[in-house]
Protein backbone atom coordinates (compact mmCIF):
# COMPACT_ATOMS: atom_id res chain seq x y z
CA UNK A 1 0.00 0.00 0.00
CA UNK A 2 1.04 3.51 -0.98
CA UNK A 3 0.65 6.43 1.05
CA UNK A 4 0.65 9.55 -0.23
CA UNK A 5 0.08 13.33 1.77
CA UNK A 6 -0.67 15.93 0.08
CA UNK A 7 -3.80 18.67 -0.41
CA UNK A 8 -6.99 17.98 -1.58
CA UNK A 9 -5.91 20.20 -4.61
CA UNK A 10 -2.61 17.67 -5.87
CA UNK A 11 -4.17 14.44 -4.15
CA UNK A 12 -6.97 15.66 -7.07
CA UNK A 13 -4.91 15.65 -9.79
CA UNK A 14 -2.53 13.40 -9.12
CA UNK A 15 -5.75 10.76 -9.20
CA UNK A 16 -6.83 12.20 -12.22
CA UNK A 17 -3.75 11.77 -13.89
CA UNK A 18 -3.71 7.85 -12.71
CA UNK A 19 -7.16 7.70 -14.68
CA UNK A 20 -5.56 9.46 -17.29
CA UNK A 21 -2.63 6.94 -17.42
CA UNK A 22 -4.97 4.10 -17.42
CA UNK A 23 -7.00 5.54 -20.24
CA UNK A 24 -4.16 6.53 -22.09
CA UNK A 25 -2.46 2.86 -22.27
CA UNK A 26 -5.74 1.36 -22.65
CA UNK A 27 -8.74 3.48 -24.51
CA UNK A 28 -11.39 0.71 -23.94
CA UNK A 29 -10.19 0.75 -19.77
CA UNK A 30 -13.14 -0.34 -17.51
CA UNK A 31 -13.32 2.41 -14.92
CA UNK A 32 -15.02 1.65 -11.38
CA UNK A 33 -16.31 5.32 -9.97
CA UNK A 34 -17.33 6.19 -6.21
CA UNK A 35 -20.02 8.88 -5.13
CA UNK A 36 -19.67 11.74 -2.27
CA UNK A 37 -18.04 14.87 -1.77
CA UNK A 38 -14.35 13.56 -1.86
CA UNK A 39 -13.95 12.57 -5.57
CA UNK A 40 -15.16 15.91 -6.67
CA UNK A 41 -12.30 17.64 -7.98
CA UNK A 42 -10.94 14.49 -9.21
CA UNK A 43 -14.09 13.99 -11.59
CA UNK A 44 -13.65 18.19 -12.48
CA UNK A 45 -9.76 17.76 -13.51
CA UNK A 46 -10.41 14.43 -15.51
CA UNK A 47 -13.17 16.72 -17.16
CA UNK A 48 -10.69 19.35 -17.97
CA UNK A 49 -8.18 17.13 -19.58
CA UNK A 50 -10.96 15.53 -21.59
CA UNK A 51 -12.02 18.85 -22.96
CA UNK A 52 -7.95 19.69 -23.65
CA UNK A 53 -7.65 16.31 -25.36
CA UNK A 54 -5.34 15.21 -23.36
CA UNK A 55 -7.46 11.78 -22.91
CA UNK A 56 -10.86 10.46 -24.17
CA UNK A 57 -13.18 8.31 -22.25
CA UNK A 58 -15.29 6.98 -25.79
CA UNK A 59 -14.28 3.68 -25.25
CA UNK A 60 -14.60 3.69 -21.63
CA UNK A 61 -17.02 0.98 -19.41
CA UNK A 62 -17.82 2.65 -16.00
CA UNK A 63 -19.05 0.36 -12.79
CA UNK A 64 -20.30 2.42 -10.25
CA UNK A 65 -20.07 1.29 -6.67
CA UNK A 66 -23.55 1.92 -5.04
CA UNK A 67 -26.66 3.34 -4.91
CA UNK A 68 -29.24 3.95 -2.55
CA UNK A 69 -32.52 1.59 -2.03
CA UNK A 70 -36.04 3.74 -3.14
CA UNK A 71 -34.06 6.79 -5.06
CA UNK A 72 -34.73 7.31 -8.77
CA UNK A 73 -31.82 7.71 -10.98
CA UNK A 74 -33.48 11.37 -11.09
CA UNK A 75 -33.46 12.09 -7.87
CA UNK A 76 -31.03 14.80 -7.26
CA UNK A 77 -29.34 12.71 -4.54
CA UNK A 78 -29.24 9.10 -6.27
CA UNK A 79 -25.85 7.84 -7.46
CA UNK A 80 -26.85 8.07 -10.94
CA UNK A 81 -28.38 11.85 -11.20
CA UNK A 82 -24.56 12.38 -9.04
CA UNK A 83 -22.36 10.15 -11.81
CA UNK A 84 -24.45 11.95 -14.90
CA UNK A 85 -23.98 15.85 -13.22
CA UNK A 86 -20.21 15.69 -11.97
CA UNK A 87 -18.50 13.63 -14.82
CA UNK A 88 -20.78 11.62 -17.36
CA UNK A 89 -22.40 14.57 -18.96
CA UNK A 90 -18.67 16.69 -19.12
CA UNK A 91 -16.46 13.29 -21.02
CA UNK A 92 -16.81 12.26 -24.03
CA UNK A 93 -18.34 8.85 -22.76
CA UNK A 94 -21.01 7.22 -24.48
CA UNK A 95 -23.87 6.89 -21.60
CA UNK A 96 -24.58 3.04 -22.56
CA UNK A 97 -21.58 2.29 -21.43
CA UNK A 98 -22.11 3.50 -17.74
CA UNK A 99 -23.23 1.64 -15.29
CA UNK A 100 -24.38 2.35 -12.32
CA UNK A 101 -26.99 0.22 -9.44
CA UNK A 102 -30.47 1.04 -9.56
CA UNK A 103 -32.06 1.20 -6.52
CA UNK A 104 -35.81 0.93 -7.82
CA UNK A 105 -37.76 -1.60 -9.80
CA UNK A 106 -35.87 -4.71 -10.54
CA UNK A 107 -32.93 -4.18 -9.23
CA UNK A 108 -31.87 -7.20 -6.92
CA UNK A 109 -31.67 -8.28 -10.66
CA UNK A 110 -29.50 -5.90 -11.98
CA UNK A 111 -27.42 -5.92 -8.70
CA UNK A 112 -27.45 -9.90 -9.07
CA UNK A 113 -25.89 -9.45 -12.36
CA UNK A 114 -23.69 -6.54 -11.10
CA UNK A 115 -20.23 -8.74 -10.91
CA UNK A 116 -20.90 -11.04 -14.00
CA UNK A 117 -21.16 -7.74 -15.95
CA UNK A 118 -18.00 -6.29 -14.55
CA UNK A 119 -15.95 -9.92 -15.15
CA UNK A 120 -17.65 -9.94 -18.45
CA UNK A 121 -16.63 -6.28 -19.40
CA UNK A 122 -12.88 -8.07 -18.34
CA UNK A 123 -12.78 -6.72 -15.05
CA UNK A 124 -12.00 -3.23 -13.59
CA UNK A 125 -8.83 -1.84 -14.66
CA UNK A 126 -9.00 1.01 -11.93
CA UNK A 127 -11.21 1.68 -9.30
CA UNK A 128 -11.40 5.27 -7.16
CA UNK A 129 -12.87 5.04 -3.55
CA UNK A 130 -13.59 7.29 -0.93
CA UNK A 131 -14.21 6.07 2.68
CA UNK A 132 -16.74 6.29 5.13
CA UNK A 133 -16.18 7.65 8.56
CA UNK A 134 -16.87 4.24 10.28
CA UNK A 135 -14.20 2.95 7.39
CA UNK A 136 -16.83 1.69 4.99
CA UNK A 137 -15.61 1.61 1.42
CA UNK A 138 -18.73 1.69 -1.43
CA UNK A 139 -21.42 0.68 1.14
CA UNK A 140 -20.00 -2.10 2.85
CA UNK A 141 -20.71 -1.19 6.33
CA UNK A 142 -18.85 -2.69 9.42
CA UNK A 143 -19.28 -6.46 9.83
CA UNK A 144 -19.83 -7.20 6.01
CA UNK A 145 -17.69 -10.16 4.69
CA UNK A 146 -14.92 -9.94 3.14
CA UNK A 147 -15.62 -12.10 0.99
CA UNK A 148 -18.82 -10.32 -0.31
CA UNK A 149 -20.07 -9.28 -3.87
CA UNK A 150 -22.69 -6.94 -5.14
CA UNK A 151 -25.43 -6.91 -2.78
CA UNK A 152 -28.01 -5.54 -0.15
CA UNK A 153 -27.58 -3.69 2.76
CA UNK A 154 -28.40 -1.45 5.80
CA UNK A 155 -26.99 1.38 6.29
CA UNK A 156 -25.34 1.75 9.99
CA UNK A 157 -26.64 5.19 11.88
CA UNK A 158 -23.37 6.58 11.45
CA UNK A 159 -23.86 6.81 7.60
CA UNK A 160 -27.00 8.08 7.78
CA UNK A 161 -26.01 10.80 9.64
CA UNK A 162 -22.88 11.89 7.50
CA UNK A 163 -24.97 11.61 4.69
CA UNK A 164 -27.86 13.72 5.89
CA UNK A 165 -26.10 16.54 5.08
CA UNK A 166 -26.71 16.01 1.68
CA UNK A 167 -30.96 15.83 1.92
CA UNK A 168 -33.17 18.12 3.34
CA UNK A 169 -34.13 15.95 6.36
CA UNK A 170 -32.18 13.30 7.63
CA UNK A 171 -35.63 11.32 7.61
CA UNK A 172 -35.16 11.61 3.88
CA UNK A 173 -31.98 9.71 3.63
CA UNK A 174 -32.29 6.14 2.58
CA UNK A 175 -31.73 3.36 5.13
CA UNK A 176 -30.63 0.90 2.55
CA UNK A 177 -28.55 0.74 -0.64
CA UNK A 178 -27.09 -1.85 -2.68
CA UNK A 179 -23.17 -2.30 -2.90
CA UNK A 180 -20.71 -3.74 -5.17
CA UNK A 181 -19.03 -6.13 -2.33
CA UNK A 182 -15.37 -5.93 -0.62
CA UNK A 183 -14.48 -9.29 -3.49
CA UNK A 184 -15.79 -7.14 -5.49
CA UNK A 185 -13.82 -4.63 -5.06
CA UNK A 186 -10.72 -6.32 -4.59
CA UNK A 187 -10.94 -7.57 -7.65
CA UNK A 188 -10.11 -4.63 -9.48
CA UNK A 189 -6.31 -4.47 -10.94
CA UNK A 190 -5.79 -0.66 -9.64
CA UNK A 191 -7.31 0.69 -6.87
CA UNK A 192 -6.87 4.86 -5.67
CA UNK A 193 -8.83 6.03 -2.37
CA UNK A 194 -9.28 9.51 -1.58
CA UNK A 195 -10.01 10.74 2.43
CA UNK A 196 -9.50 14.17 3.32
CA UNK A 197 -10.66 15.99 6.35
CA UNK A 198 -10.61 15.24 10.73
CA UNK A 199 -13.53 12.90 10.36
CA UNK A 200 -12.05 10.14 8.23
CA UNK A 201 -8.56 9.99 10.19
CA UNK A 202 -9.94 7.28 12.31
CA UNK A 203 -10.95 5.57 9.54
CA UNK A 204 -7.69 6.22 7.65
CA UNK A 205 -5.77 4.93 10.55
CA UNK A 206 -7.86 1.63 10.35
CA UNK A 207 -6.79 1.57 6.74
CA UNK A 208 -3.69 2.03 6.94
CA UNK A 209 -1.96 0.72 9.95
CA UNK A 210 -4.97 -1.10 11.48
CA UNK A 211 -5.71 -5.08 11.52
CA UNK A 212 -7.54 -6.95 9.20
CA UNK A 213 -10.73 -7.00 10.53
CA UNK A 214 -14.21 -6.87 9.15
CA UNK A 215 -15.17 -4.45 11.45
CA UNK A 216 -12.99 -1.76 9.58
CA UNK A 217 -14.14 -2.71 6.26
CA UNK A 218 -11.57 -1.08 4.50
CA UNK A 219 -8.81 -2.70 6.24
CA UNK A 220 -8.77 -5.51 3.92
CA UNK A 221 -7.58 -3.26 1.01
CA UNK A 222 -3.79 -3.56 2.67
CA UNK A 223 -3.78 -7.07 0.87
CA UNK A 224 -4.40 -5.47 -2.13
CA UNK A 225 -0.88 -5.50 -4.61
CA UNK A 226 -1.97 -2.08 -5.79
CA UNK A 227 -3.51 0.29 -3.86
CA UNK A 228 -2.47 3.96 -3.14
CA UNK A 229 -4.07 5.61 -0.68
CA UNK A 230 -4.24 9.79 -1.34
CA UNK A 231 -4.97 11.68 2.05
CA UNK A 232 -4.30 15.62 3.22
CA UNK A 233 -2.89 16.25 6.72
CA UNK A 234 -6.07 16.10 8.42
CA UNK A 235 -6.97 13.12 7.34
CA UNK A 236 -3.55 11.36 8.18
CA UNK A 237 -3.20 12.99 11.51
CA UNK A 238 -3.87 9.75 13.49
CA UNK A 239 -1.52 7.91 11.72
CA UNK A 240 1.94 9.95 12.40
C1 LIG B 1 -21.05 7.33 0.95
C2 LIG B 1 -20.65 6.48 -0.23
C3 LIG B 1 -19.19 6.09 -0.17
C4 LIG B 1 -18.35 7.30 0.13
C5 LIG B 1 -18.73 7.88 1.47
C6 LIG B 1 -17.90 9.09 1.86
O1 LIG B 1 -21.43 6.58 2.05
N1 LIG B 1 -21.43 5.31 -0.39
O2 LIG B 1 -18.81 5.50 -1.40
O3 LIG B 1 -17.00 6.95 0.12
O4 LIG B 1 -20.09 8.27 1.39
O5 LIG B 1 -18.43 10.24 1.29
P1 LIG B 1 -17.73 11.65 1.28
O6 LIG B 1 -16.65 11.55 0.26
O7 LIG B 1 -18.81 12.59 0.88
O8 LIG B 1 -17.21 11.89 2.64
Amino acid sequence: MKVVVNTNEVISKMIAEDFIEVVNKKPNAVLGLATGTSPLDVYANMAKANKEGRVSFAKCKTFNLDEYVGLEGTHNQSYRYFMNENLFNHIDIDKKNTNVLLGVGDYKKFMNEYDGMIAKAGGIDIQILGIGSDGHIAFNEPGTSFDSLTHETELTEQTIKDNSRLFNDISEVPTRAVTMGLKSIMNARKIVLIATGKNKAQAVYGLIKGPIDESMPCSILQKHPDVTVYVDEDAYSLCK
